[in-house]
């Protein structure tokens, strides 16, 4: 079996992720924040220092700072809805999620405006097109970090510099890069930075997380108990109670401690090396392949779009999964826009996406099983 579908979840995870959570499952999986008792304390410790060991890797001075989601898409919706207000302008580019587009458009209802920079049919961002989207009232930016279906890079650095010097809010997801890229949060001038725990992080399912820049108060996007000034029955002011309603996945994000544990061990460096050997063998390799499109072949993370010339996105990976075992993710991939952009609307792509636990032989299995079809389809006719 050949897991290629990291962009989506990473799969496996390192051995230590399944430890630390069977542990904290077994052993002291009280509630965490609640009690008091030594199990919950015991939770709570090991909550906290998730909460470090992210505000290390990404340069957060405050680790309160740091609200736990459920996932990526959690935190935007945090972010943005927590953010903005009747009357403010909002702008994005053609290459985000659906889990920007769709919470704006949400907001667009509540008076909300946002405008879209379209990218190049490559999919780079241009930054005078970028500036000239920015208007009087525009309150924040939002971009993605990496596309989900190219893995091209947009230019986060330019942007947060334009945005700190006008005054703009500069959020960034950081879903397809978070444990993968160096992302520092003071040096990139990142005010709110969303990710999800279970990808590049290496957490489970059901990890994520928004850095919340100093200084800013959202509105919550949900009240109720913290396990902190249980008198009150308004929602407490203080992080990240304010944001963190309810028990948390406390086994979730012990586990995410552990991931991110692992990645500073191996150091992103090592990760990113050995990423960018796999991908460079696979685009090699098929570009020489004439019935092969590629999409996105300049990103500098493992997110690898494709086509074969008269197949259809889903018949590719039925067939990668079915009789070679490869499983790989086709369609849309959340993101109609930058289809839009790349021109694959309405046939999608089959996305390969590697992870540190992929190995050469799988990739030129995989390369071997692309030929393959291909050649099935040429002998179709
Ligand atoms: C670029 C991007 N943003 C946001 C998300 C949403 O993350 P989650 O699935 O954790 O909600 C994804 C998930 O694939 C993504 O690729």
């Amino acid at each position: 079996m050949t897991y290629l579908d990291n962009a989506a979840t990473t799969f496996p995870k390192p051995e230590a992720v399944y430890q630390a959570i069977d542990k904290c499952m077994r052993h002291y999986a009280g509630n965490q924040g609640r009690s008091g008792h030594r199990l919950s304390m015991q939770a709570s410790r090991e909550v906290y220092e998730t909460r470090e060991l992210l505000a290390k890797l990404f340069n957060i001075q405050n680790p309160l700072r740091i609200v736990f989601t459920e996932n990526g898409t959690e935190a935007l919706n945090l972010g943005l809805k927590g953010v903005l207000e009747p009357g403010d302008h909002v702008v994005t580019s053609s290459m985000e999620h659906n889990s920007v587009y769709r919470p704006l458009n949400a907001l667009a209802e509540k008076g909300i405006t946002f405008s879209i920079v379209l990218c190049s049919p490559d999919g780079c961002l241009d930054i005078e097109a970028f500036t000239a989207a920015l208007q009087q009232n525009t309150k924040m930016v939002i971009l993605n970090h990496a596309s989900n279906v190219t893995g091209e890079m947009l230019p986060i650095r330019e942007v947060g510099e334009i945005c700190a010097k006008k005054g703009i809010l500069f959020m960034v997801d950081a879903a397809q890069t978070a444990g993968i890229l160096d992302i520092d949060v003071q040096d990139l001038k990142i005010d709110l930075l969303a990710a999800p725990g279970h990808k590049g992080l290496f957490g489970p399912q059901g990890t994520g997380f928004l850095y919340i820049g100093e200084g800013l108060d959202l509105k919550p996007l949900k009240e109720g108990g913290t396990g902190s000034r249980s008198e009150d029955v308004f929602q407490p002011l203080m992080m990240p109670d304010r944001y963190e309603s309810g028990t948390l996945n406390a086994p979730g994000i012990i586990g995410l401690g552990a991931g991110i544990k692992f990645l500073q061990q191996e150091t992103l460096q090592k990760i990113r090396a050995h990423d960018e050997k796999l991908r460079h063998y696979f685009i090699e390799a098929l570009s020489q392949i004439e019935t092969v499109r590629l999409y996105g072949a300049g990103a500098l993370i493992s997110v690898v779009s494709l086509n074969i010339e008269g197949l259809d996105s889903t018949e590719t990976a039925y067939l990668l999964d079915r009789e070679y075992d490869i499983f790989v993710r086709p369609g849309l991939h959340c993101a109609p826009l930058t289809h839009r952009t790349l021109g694959t609307l309405d046939t999608g792509t089959v996305r390969f996406s590697f992870s540190y636990f992929n190995t050469e032989d799988e990739v030129q299995q995989s390369v071997s099983a692309i030929q393959k079809i291909c050649l099935q389809k040429r002998d179709a006719g």
